[in-house]
């Protein structure tokens, strides 16, 4: 890390997730996906009714740090299911926690799941939903996982408002790190409005909370400049982009329902 770590704590301290900051801002840097697996994780669980001995779907954890987090703070099991990233590397992770009897790493597609029918209290997805959530046909085949009256709670990168032609020109414009914000992905973000009506009008589920992250693209930006200085980017930096940006279309959406009976 080219940052010491006292630095890296307080940048990672934020006021309103203060059970992320007691996490090794190392760590967390280090297996970091995208935005704040931590951060998110804690603003869907301010939503969410989660009881010790739950058992907990984790869909898309990456590198398993909401896993982990929800494991470590509300003493529930967990299912850390992802797709790109190896359950070996994952248990790794899971056994340096020391919470092998709680966070269980398996390798899934979304749309081909190995679970039981109503076999989890609850599920939580972070930065993974939009890529296969937009899918009209996705929500009848995912809420069967879950019990009836067991919550679902998501958060993923959306959009403050539509898009009123084409793509604004600071989101498709060369950065200095030579990325492009736009990616063709980026198509799978939406708007509060269209995430609730996508799951408001099933009869599967009732809609209990859909927003945005007060001042989501500040908290992103700054996440961005903070794994630039570290060293820790996959990818060529945002942070141009989402300073651009201003939040005029960029945050996140987060989206808490329970299942039906
Ligand atoms: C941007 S990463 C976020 C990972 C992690 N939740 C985090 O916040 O650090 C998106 C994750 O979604 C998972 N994912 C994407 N498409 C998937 C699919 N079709 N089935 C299962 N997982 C998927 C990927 O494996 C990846 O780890």
């Amino acid at each position: 890390m080219n940052l010491p770590k006292a630095e890296l704590a307080e940048r990672l301290k934020l006021k309103q997730f203060p059970r992320s900051a007691k996490y090794d801002p190392q760590w967390v840097l280090e297996n970091q996906m995208g935005p704040s697996a931590l951060w998110l994780t804690e603003w869907v669980c301010e939503r969410m009714e989660l009881k010790k001995g739950m058992r907990v779907l984790d869909m898309g954890c990456g590198k398993a740090l909401s896993s982990i987090f929800l494991a470590r703070e509300f003493g529930v099991e967990v299912w850390a299911n992802d797709l790109w990233i190896k359950p070996a590397e994952n248990w790794a992770r899971i056994r340096e926690a020391g919470l092998e009897d709680m966070v269980f790493p398996i390798h899934a597609e979304a749309r081909s799941l190995p679970y039981a029918e109503d076999f989890f209290d609850a599920v939580v997805s972070m930065d993974s939903y939009h890529y296969y959530g937009t899918d009209d046909c996705y929500l009848s085949y995912f809420a069967k996982f879950v019990k009836s009256g067991g919550q679902m709670g998501m958060a993923f990168p959306g959009l403050v408002r539509d898009f009123d032609g084409a793509v604004p020109e600071h989101l498709t414009r060369k950065q200095k790190s030579g990325g492009v914000f736009w990616a063709e992905d980026c198509w799978s973000f939406h708007t509060v409005e269209w995430w609730r009506n996508q799951w408001g009008r099933s009869k599967l589920v009732d809609v209990e909370h859909v927003d945005l992250l007060p001042e989501g693209w500040r908290i992103w930006l700054d996440w961005e400049r903070t794994i630039v200085a570290a060293g820790a980017n996959h990818f060529p930096a945002d942070d141009e982009a989402l300073e651009a940006d201003q939040g005029r279309y960029l945050s996140f959406v987060r989206m808490i329902a329970r299942r039906r009976s």
